[in-house]
This record gives structure tokens, C-alpha cells and sequence, in this order.
């Protein structure tokens, strides 16, 4: 099975001016691009480990198996999660709910969720997801498949990874954080709540 990059859901130039288009357009023909071909490689290198019965380098493959698909995996929600933005964007309904249950109020969960994502450490994402026993949680990941623990449903991503921002705003991640609050996808991430909130 060969692993593709999907066209993003909009053109290049839709997330400007709060994602720019040569950012974007790297980022996803480029970075995204590559853990694609890295995940088709690693899963090609471990059925030949099967064929031939030589595993003697499993755990070099299974890393760069869980660091590229987890990348995979991660980008293509991420891309799903923004959309053309505005001002005064904010989530609604059930979703809205849950997170005044579980953080306290809107503006404690941004808060929180904010200074989560400026302060990983090195390259990763903001993670909002769903835990098995039901609640929401945030998590610092760490590149994209480190501190992450078994069992949780992601359902808003943001990458703090350098290529995602580094070229517009240098060393400056919360004024990228800042600007992806205006094109988070409310409406997609409120869907994803709706599928795993009784799962
Ligand atoms: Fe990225």
C-alpha cells in the first residue's frame, strides 16, 4: 500500500493574509511531502525485513516508520483544521460546551491552549484531543510521535514544527500561534468532537 499527499482542501493563497502562501506551499509540498515518502519507504524496508527474515535493523525502521506516519497522520488533520479566517473565530455548540466543562471557561481553555503549544520543546504541536475516559485534554507533542499517550483521539493540531512559520515570522512561534487562532476549521474540529465523543 503507497501512502499520497492529498491536495489541500483550498488554494495555496486562502489562508492569507494570517498563513502566507509560500509558507503553506512548503509546508505541504515540501515537509509534508517528505514524511509521505518517508513512511512509503519505511513500510516498503520492513516487508523486505519479512521476506527475507532479517530484522537486524527493526528498530531503525520501526522509528522512522512511527516518526513519518505519525507525521502523515498529523498533517492531514492539520491542514483540515484551518480555513479561510476572521477575527472573532471560536468554537460552538456541544464543542463549546466541553470545553467550558473541562477547562473552566473559553478564554481559560485559549489561554492554556496557547501557552501549551509556545512552549514545546523543539519541534511539535499543540494537541486538543479526546482521552479514553472522555474528558479533553491538551498535550505538548514532541516532534510528531513523542509524549503522546496510547488511546487519545486528536481533534485540533497545531504545528509548531520551524517550517511551519519560521520563514514569515523567524524565531517569533506566538505570533504564529496567535494568527492560527484566526483560521482554526471550529466547524471540522466540532465534527471530530461529535465522532469520538462517545467512542
Ligand atoms: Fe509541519
Amino acid at each position: 500500500m503507497e501512502f499520497e499527499l492529498k491536495k489541500l482542501p483550498y488554494a495555496y493563497d486562502a489562508l492569507e493574509p494570517y498563513y502566507d502562501k509560500e509558507t503553506l506551499e512548503i509546508h505541504h509540498g515540501k515537509h509534508h511531502a517528505g514524511y509521505v515518502k518517508g513512511l512509503n519507504n519505511a513500510t516498503k524496508k520492513l516487508a523486505e525485513a519479512r521476506e527475507t527474515g532479517d530484522f537486524s535493523l527493526i528498530k531503525h525502521w520501526e522509528r522512522e516508520s512511527a516518526f513519518h506516519g505519525a507525521g502523515h497522520f498529523f498533517h492531514e488533520m492539520f491542514w483540515e483544521s484551518m480555513q479561510p479566517g476572521k477575527e472573532d473565530n471560536k468554537a460552538s455548540g456541544d464543542l463549546l460546551e466541553a470545553i467550558e466543562k473541562w477547562f473552566g471557561s473559553w478564554d481559560k481553555f485559549v489561554a492554556q491552549f496557547k501557552a501549551a503549544t509556545a512552549a514545546v520543546e523543539g519541534s511539535g504541536w499543540g494537541v486538543l484531543a479526546k482521552c479514553p475516559q472522555g474528558s479533553l485534554h491538551i498535550f505538548a507533542v514532541e516532534n510528531h510521535q513523542k509524549s503522546f499517550p496510547p488511546g487519545l483521539r486528536p481533534i485540533l493540531l497545531c504545528d509548531v514544527w520551524e517550517h511551519a512559520y519560521y520563514k514569515k515570522w523567524g524565531p517569533d512561534r506566538v505570533s504564529w500561534i496567535e494568527s492560527f487562532w484566526k483560521i482554526i476549521n471550529w466547524d471540522k474540529v466540532a465534527k471530530r468532537y461529535e465522532k469520538v465523543k462517545t467512542a
